[in-house]
């Protein structure tokens, strides 16, 4: 028999302690245990066990070959969000979109559910964190007042799900934020982990069950994460976040999870005063105002999803006062900051030990894909030498540790969208998959980063270089 007394839940994992304790064994992070009712009993989890005899449902089991239902999809009118949706929404799914508060969550599901609902599809939007009247007067402001949207603000999941049971069935739901619902069958505060996961359960099972679309809203954590309910993301068909940089006004819908489709794709959105406008070539937005006079600035021709993409790195390599020199970086990631500088210390005879070293990926896009270490050395050693990379050159092309540069994907589209744009000249590995013609660029295929460190070094004024040319050259 389980022990009663006092529950102890963590918030960030939902690992479950009958003691209090500092820190969650099982994610490790520091005071997030909180005190709880009992959770609440699993569905199902109440039929007699005693003796052993307990007596199921007999239910029919079916073949891998049976009759397909091919998912149809609601498609939302808003190219961006059908893209990384996988082609529009599944009915009886459902979907949750976390991002920072104020990115503009709100503002992007408005925009879909008045898209729907002008089609004619019944659209329930319903908030826990805004009165009628603000949501109102924010679709107002973004001319979508006519759209025939359902609106409520409730918290209460009971009286959500009663009421969408009345008339049409909905195709879609909104629910504005999933933490401040509450089921008044589960006993704790709204926005713990057991009343988060306990309403998620029941919009999902409603969901299941009628064939509406249900788009869950998730706070973000300062680290990222969707805040308490990590167990929500592996409840749900599909986690998609919402990303941006605050002084930015570009925007990245990105697919973390998602049952129906590839996980990978981006929709690149602007917000303007009236809302989020689609952005569909993000190539000449991310490229736009750079500096191109400047030592320490590389174009990376990179690939989101099935998109390419080019975006401007900027590095910035100084010498440094502070014993432990400082690295930082925006948009990618500071292990492979540490590699690249590793490998260009290692086999590019650079000497960066004493100096600080600042990445950053223009226009607030986080780059994942390691055909950005090429780009990223380039920039390293253009701001290090005080070498302008020529302006119109992109790169690509992954580092290994033993200082070769490997092969990439798609290297065709890559070079495809950077001839589009205009640009003259590609940086690449030497090796990989036939790229015909290049689409009319100058190739320059290299198979080491010692030619990268020589052939930007060899470029360097004299005067202005930090670090003498032949040194680097080694
Ligand atoms: P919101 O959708 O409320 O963010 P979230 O739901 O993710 O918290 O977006 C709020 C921000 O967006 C706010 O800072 C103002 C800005 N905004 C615009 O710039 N233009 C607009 O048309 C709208 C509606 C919002
Ligand atoms: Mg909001």
């Amino acid at each position: 028999m389980a022990k009663r007394g006092p529950t102890y839940i963590c918030q960030a994992c939902g690992a479950v302690y009958h003691r209090w304790q500092g820190k969650c064994d099982a994610c490790g992070t520091w005071s997030s245990l909180s005190e709880e009712a009992q959770a609440a009993p699993v569905p199902g989890g109440g039929r007699p066990s005693s003796g052993g005899r307990a007596r199921g449902r007999i239910f029919a089991l079916e073949s891998l070959k049976g009759e397909t239902q091919d998912a149809p999809r609601i498609v939302s009118g808003i190219a961006e969000l059908d893209r990384v949706t996988g082609g529009g929404f599944v009915p009886g799914s459902v979907l949750l979109i976390g991002g920072d508060p104020g990115i503009g969550k709100s503002t992007l599901l408005m925009q879909a559910c008045a898209a729907m609902a002008m089609t004619g599809r019944r659209v329930v939007y319903v908030s826990g964190e805004e009165s009628t009247g603000q949501v109102r007067l924010r679709a107002q402001r973004m001319g979508l007042a006519e759209a025939p949207v359902d609106l409520a603000a409730e918290t209460n999941i009971e009286d959500i799900i009663a009421t969408l049971g009345q008339g049409e069935r909905p195709a879609l739901v909104v629910i504005d934020s999933i933490q401040t619902m509450w089921s008044s069958e589960v006993e704790s505060a709204p926005g713990t982990v057991t009343q988060v996961r306990g309403s998620a359960q029941a919009l999902i099972r409603y969901a299941k069950t009628s064939g509406a679309c249900m788009i869950l809203v998730g706070h973000v954590t300062k680290d990222g994460q969707i805040a308490g309910p990590r167990v929500v993301e592996h409840m749900v068909d599909a986690v998609l976040s919402f990303e941006g940089e605050g002084a930015h006004a570009f925007r990245i819908l990105r697919g973390q999870k998602n049952r129906f489709g590839a996980t990978d794709e981006i929709g690149v959105f602007e917000m303007t005063g009236a809302g989020l406008s689609e952005v569909s070539n993000p190539s000449a937005l991310f490229l736009a105002g750079r500096d191109q006079d400047a030592p320490g600035a590389a174009v990376l021709a990179s690939i989101e999803g099935t998109r390419p993409v080019l975006v401007e790195i900027q590095a910035l390599v100084a010498p440094s006062a502070l014993g432990t020199p400082r690295r930082a970086v925006v948009g990618w990631e500071n292990s492979r900051l540490a590699m690249v500088l590793a490998v260009l210390e290692t086999h590019g005879g650079l000497k960066l030990g004493q100096h600080d070293v600042y990445l950053n990926v223009a226009g607030g896009l986080r780059v994942g894909e390691p055909a950005a270490d090429l780009a990223v050395a380039a920039a390293l050693i253009s701001s290090l030498t005080g070498a302008i990379l020529p302006s119109g050159a992109v790169h690509f092309g992954e580092i290994a540790l033993s200082g070769a540069i490997r092969p990439v994907s798609v290297a065709a589209a890559r070079l495809r969208e950077a001839a589009k744009l205009g640009f003259e000249s590609a940086v690449l590995p030497a090796a990989g998959a036939d790229i015909g013609d290049g689409n009319g660029l100058k190739l320059r295929r290299l198979s080491h980063v010692g030619e990268l460190v020589a052939e930007i070094a060899a470029s360097a004024p004299r005067a202005r270089s930090r670090q003498p040319a032949a040194q680097a050259d080694r």
